[in-house]
């Protein structure tokens, strides 16, 4: 079964999971991400790989400024359109699309974010020359995402709990035997934190900031697109 496809399938018990694995912290982590993003009047943000559009209400609800929802799996972006209230509608576009070929014109964006998105994408290089192109010049880009643990607290965590109880959990709320086994083992073959900042610097961004969550369960980057890129 192919990334599409598994989100696909959990599509109607994803938010549902989230609270529960998370212990209701993925919200906070959302909210914390996106107040480090710019709001104001015709401030446009990219949700890339937006799922159920939990980062894209986050972002309306934190102040002035559209949101073009982007996600390659039709039934998350339903799902999520079924959240938004009508007052942001005007706000809010939706848009299924895959995250390396974007319908959007070049420096169109004054910011984009990626909540646990990057791990799933197969061709990830190809995903930031995209995020690369669709920013204005100084953009930023903010990824929260769970990286490969490098320290004991976090190591310890997916061993136990990211092994263990997340897939037994997952299967049984989500009645998909699959899916929560991807996520750890898509976590074990990624990145580290300390790694991706250094794929980012490579890519042209230059990194603000970059920090653990609850005892590096899940990290937040934030970086700018410096001046080098074209
Ligand atoms: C773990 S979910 C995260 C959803 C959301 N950002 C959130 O905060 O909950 C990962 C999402 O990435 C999407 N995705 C993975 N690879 C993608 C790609 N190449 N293009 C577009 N979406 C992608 C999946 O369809 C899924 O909805």
């Amino acid at each position: 079964m192919n990334v599409r496809e598994l989100f696909s399938n959990i599509s109607g018990t994803y938010d549902l999971l989230n609270r529960v694995l998370s212990f209701g912290a993925d919200q906070r982590w959302r909210k914390q991400g996106v107040s480090l993003l710019p709001h104001g009047a015709g401030v446009r943000v990219l949700d890339l790989a937006c799922g159920t559009l939990d980062m894209s209400l986050q972002y309306l609800r934190q102040g002035e400024g559209e949101v073009y929802a982007a996600d390659f799996a039709l039934p998350m972006l339903l799902t999520g359109r079924m959240k938004a209230s009508p007052t942001l509608d005007p706000r809010l576009h939706l848009v299924c699309t895959d995250g390396t070929r974007l319908p959007f014109p070049s420096r169109f964006f004054d910011a984009v974010m990626c909540a646990w998105g990057v791990r799933n994408f197969s061709n990830l290089p190809g995903g930031l020359k995209e995020i690369r192109r669709i920013l204005k010049p100084n953009g930023s880009v903010l990824i929260l995402e769970f990286f490969r643990p490098a320290k004991t607290f976090s190591k310890i965590f997916s061993k136990t709990y990211g092994r263990h109880v997340i897939p037994r959990l997952g299967k049984w709320l989500s009645k998909d035997g699959g899916a929560y086994d991807y996520l750890h083992r898509s976590v074990q073959g990624f990145y580290s934190l300390e790694e991706y900042q250094g794929v980012l610097k490579d890519s042209g961004f230059d990194i603000q900031i970059a920090k653990d969550l609850t005892g590096g369960i899940s990290s937040l980057v934030l970086a700018n697109l410096n001046g080098m890129s074209e």
